[in-house]
């Protein structure tokens, strides 16, 4: 499950939002859209970068400038001005509530474009989320004067954000999140400068007009796109998204409280459904995120590469109040591993990291540790990751990396445990669960499990009643292991 921290910075996120219909309009009825969209980006980007320069952030680095420029063109320029034009002819409610599509594209967008897995309630969630929408919308589409062209637009620049957020995960996992949110915004800024020569500087800049440039400036893109690349950082493309849901019932909230607008039974059955969808499309669980912890849980991250059954027995165990670890993040080199659609499935956080990406292992492994600590993680568990790791890597997580073998380390070390236990005639074998170090499969035993070796045993067979014991000794270390760790701590 995401963070709880995260969890309040998506509402969070979704009140920020909630004002942008409102100021867009105001602002681009009053002066040209293009020049509204100029303003809110220097404005933002302004922001931006006095964070920057506050959290001592380079953004000058060309290497990034084409991957500022892709993302500020999706997450931008092309949302940005598709809004602009839209609200002119729109209701701004509409434009509002239409936001919430952004979480069909990604869902659409990562099925049928990038071929992904998407989990049932995901999609069953976007579902209810577009049913939600319609009834919440109905009362303000008036038929007489409906116009499809503005609608178009909006659905258009809701597609450009998802397809944004995507693209960040994809390719920008090498950009810390506020150096790219500035870099895109002062890119986007940049190429938009000719509007200044559009402007008709006989319009009076009313206080409405100038608070609406400044709300959708600093607030819906400064302070709103800090918030925004974090959360897709950390939470992925889907979660972040999802802020946007929020802005239809925040919306309805603000308009009863402050314009006294009737709070109808569709506005409330419809906010209601998206809320729901909400849960289903990022798997929170209520119970979980009220629960009270009976012990303290130490965050673990699992690297694995394919089915991941040894991952699913610890998820199983960690569910239990009084286990001493949770899973925070499921990390995976292989995009296809069984193990990171599981993960998903229980709600779990999941990374894949192509080692491909990299031009070293030691880089790779520098990627895996800034996802490890990202999530806090104190232990990390490997669970069949076929990769080696380096030195530094081992050293650097010293007594907190653990692996599973199916042998009795030392003996029968290397990749084919289970078919060179039976080629030497072994009576007696099982599985170790064991601390990392540099030497592979050596390293201080935390535990061990024996399995008897039949006469009719195969490689399969044997491997199979082996994982069994696997699943059951991988808990019982790790909890040991996290015990020594609460103990020291204390
Ligand atoms: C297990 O046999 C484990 O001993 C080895 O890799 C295999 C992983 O299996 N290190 P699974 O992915 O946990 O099912």
């Amino acid at each position: 499950m995401a963070k709880r921290s995260n969890l309040l910075l998506l509402i969070t996120l979704g009140i920020l939002w909630s004002s942008f219909a409102l100021f867009t309009k105001v602002s681009a009825q009053n002066l040209s859209p293009y020049f509204t969209v100029f303003i809110r980006l220097v404005l933002g980007g302004s922001l931006l970068y006095l964070a920057c320069i506050i959290s001592k952030k380079k953004i000058f680095e060309p290497k990034n400038f084409s991957k500022y420029l892709i993302t500020g063109f999706f997450n931008s320029i092309v949302p940005f001005t598709l809004f602009a034009f839209a609200s002119r002819k729109i209701d701004s409610g509409i434009l509002a509530i239409l936001d919430g599509t952004v979480p069909m594209f990604e869902v659409l967008m990562v099925i049928l474009v990038f071929k992904e897995h998407v989990s049932k309630k995901a999609i069953f969630g976007v579902f209810l989320s577009i049913l939600g929408i319609f009834l919440t919308s109905t009362h303000q589409i008036k038929i007489d004067n409906f116009e499809i062209l503005p609608i178009i637009m909006i659905l258009l620049g809701t597609a450009s954000y998802a397809g944004a957020s995507i693209y960040i995960v994809k390719k920008c996992k090498d950009i810390d999140p506020i150096i790219n949110a500035t870099g895109s915004v002062i890119m986007s800024a940049l190429i938009f400068s000719p509007s200044i020569f559009f402007v008709d500087f006989s319009i009076v800049f009313e206080p409405k007009i100038l608070l609406s440039l400044a709300g959708l400036g600093f607030i819906c893109t400064g302070f709103a796109y800090l918030i925004f690349f974090k959360l897709i950082d950390e939470e992925g493309s889907r979660f972040a998204v999802s802020s946007v849901l929020f802005i239809p019932v925040f919306g309805a909230i603000f308009g009863s409280i402050f314009l006294k607008e009737a709070l109808t039974i569709n506005k409330i059955l419809g906010c209601s459904m998206i809320l729901v969808s909400i849960k289903y499309i990022l798997n929170i669980s209520f119970k979980d995120f009220f629960a009270t912890k009976k012990v303290k849980k130490i965050k673990v991250a699992i690297l694995i590469s394919g089915r991941g059954s040894n991952m699913q027995a610890l998820i199983k165990a960690c569910k239990d109040v009084n286990y001493p670890a949770e899973i925070a993040v499921v990390i995976s080199n292989k995009q296809d591993a069984l193990g990171l659609e599981i993960a998903s499935k229980e709600g779990i956080k999941t990374k894949f990291i192509n080692h491909k990406d990299f031009k070293s292992r030691e880089e790779f492994d520098a990627e895996l540790t800034k996802v490890i600590e990202q999530n806090n993680c104190e232990i990390i568990c490997l669970a069949g990751f076929m990769r080696l790791l380096s030195g530094q890597f081992v050293n650097r997580h010293f007594d907190r990396l653990i692996n599973i073998h199916p042998s009795l380390l030392p003996k029968f070390k290397g990749a084919d445990a289970v078919g060179d236990a039976l080629k030497a005639g072994a009576k007696i074998s099982g599985c170790t669960v064991h601390f990392v170090r540099e030497e592979m499969d050596s390293g201080p035993i935390i535990c061990q499990a024996e399995v008897e070796v039949k006469k009719e045993d195969n490689k399969e067979t044997l491997a199979h009643r082996i994982l069994e014991k696997e699943h059951i000794i991988y808990k019982e270390a790790l909890a040991k292991v996290c015990q020594n760790l609460i103990k020291m701590e204390k």
